[in-house]
């Protein structure tokens, strides 16, 4: 279904475009947009367990699950993490031939208990000294003996970080395991994503009985097409919190930690929780939003430290990923991150943020350029204002989950809120050079080639 708004920048020349972006640029106040397409109402239902996109490869003991995410600062290491059945070596053999593997790597694998669950071996490996836009071929399993069972994957590097580094990143949130989650991550499979910011609540485990993670297995099966070929950039949400203390269940982020692993390392971050990777033209800036954040707590001193190291003539684009939106129009979730947003919106403006992506809210949302951050209690300046200054707000918690869209949007349409609509659905950030880039968002009635949401990004430090 179509609605009026809609653009179609694929067949619109770049100049046309331009125009169109600057006309809904910051400086212009307009009237935002709530999008006159409904969903359907049904609920979203999980796939079942026995389907087929949860199938277990063949084989004896074969490696499964298998994912990537960036293992240093700038793009040239890589974490492999997999799963197997049984115990196997942690080892990844790679090289830049397919079946000709002329380096290995051996890693480490743990595993973990919840209430009645113990997972399988869950490996991960670090590839590192990789060069910079280069493909890589590379084999996890057991290849040795008649018993042998492997797989073999490849990625590819990003380019060196420099400012003019184009990239495209996928950004994804609140996916889960549902049909309409199958039809969010088939459509970003045909997209020309090269990694995808993930921003918080994955498999949607804690939504069944007893927290039953084989829900988490299944979730690392279905997301596999992608996973195992190209780094996604995690960012962990409430559903990673799984504090059941009922069933005795109180290590928060249990199953998180143990099969995702972040390179916190390498930026100097001492939780997993939050960290920062640069890649291509872009710095990005993962936080927690469920980790204490107040002033003088270990994220709050992380994160003023990192802002300082951010530098924009390397790394003209700063994005930053949360799991709460800090603007939000939707009745669900609302003000739920008025907190973070008092505590840390002076910084993104101040640093010029150009855009921050969220999830949560099981919608999509886009914000003119606005600030709140005048308002001292008494002055009475508690409304958003226009800020050349301050990051696009996107929240994009519409990946499709089980506990299914959220249809009400508060009325009237808030002047901070550009484009809103109750749709699932996913984002492509197209970063073109130190200047402009573009984000799509794509409505999963549409195919991927239809844009239902388009704004031209002017980067924050190099425009005019
Ligand atoms: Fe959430």
């Amino acid at each position: 279904m179509k609605g009026s708004h809609r653009l179609a920048p694929l067949i619109i020349p770049t100049f046309v475009l331009l125009i169109l972006g600057i006309a809904v640029n910051e400086k212009v106040c307009i009237a935002g947009i709530t999008s006159k397409y409904i969903r359907r109402p049904e609920a979203s239902v999980d796939l079942p367990i026995d389907s087929p996109y949860f199938a277990v490869p063949p084989g004896n003991n074969p490696p499964q699950q298998v994912h990537l995410t960036q293992a240093d600062r700038d793009g040239q290491a890589v974490i492999v993490s997999w799963v197997t059945p049984l115990a196997a070596l942690s080892t990844v053999s790679y090289g830049l031939n397919k079946s000709q593997y002329d380096h290995s790597v051996t890693g480490t694998f743990t595993r973990y208990s919840f209430y009645n669950y113990t997972s399988r071996y869950i490996h991960q490996a670090t590839l590192r000294n990789l060069q910079f836009g280069t493909t890589y071929y590379y084999r996890v399993g057991s290849w040795v003996g008649s018993g042998s069972s492997y797989r073999e994957f490849s990625f590819t590097t990003p380019p060196p970080v420099a400012p003019d580094s184009p990239y495209i990143f996928g950004v994804i949130g609140d996916l889960g395991q549902t049909y309409d989650s199958l039809s969010t991550f088939q459509h970003y499979l045909k997209s020309q994503g090269q990694a995808v910011l993930y921003v918080g609540d994955l498999s949607y485990a804690d939504d069944y009985p007893f927290d039953n993670n084989v829900r988490w297995d299944t979730w690392g099966r279905l997301v596999e097409p992608s996973t195992a070929y190209q780094p996604w950039i995690w960012t962990a949400g409430n559903h990673e919190i799984e504090f059941l203390p009922e069933i005795g269940e109180v290590t928060v982020y249990k199953p998180f930690l143990s099969r995702y692993p972040t390179p916190y390392f390498s930026s100097d971050s001492t939780s997993p929780l939050w960290y920062s990777i640069r890649r291509a033209s872009a710095h990005i800036i993962v936080l927690s939003s469920y980790s204490a954040y107040g002033k003088y707590t270990p994220q709050w001193v992380w994160l003023q430290a990192e802002l300082t190291k951010v530098d924009r003539t390397k790394t003209p684009w700063l994005i930053v990923l949360m799991h709460l939106p800090m603007y939000n129009s939707n009745t669900y979730h609302y003000m739920e991150g008025e907190t973070f947003r008092v505590q840390f919106e002076s910084w993104f403006v101040n640093a010029k943020v150009d855009i921050i992506f969220a999830g949560h809210v099981h919608a999509y949302e886009r914000s003119n350029r606005i600030s709140n951050v005048a308002y001292n209690i008494t002055n009475k300046a508690c409304t958003p204002v226009f800020d050349n200054s301050a990051p696009v707000y996107v929240t994009i918690g519409d990946g499709g989950n089980i506990e299914g869209i959220a249809g009400n949007f508060t009325e009237p349409q808030p002047q901070y809120s550009a484009y809103r609509e109750a749709s699932f659905g996913h984002g492509i950030l197209d970063i073109k050079n130190r200047t402009h880039a573009y984000f799509n968002w794509h409505r999963n009635q549409d195919g991927e080639a239809v844009v239902g949401d388009s704004y031209l990004l002017l980067n924050r430090f190099n425009a005019p």
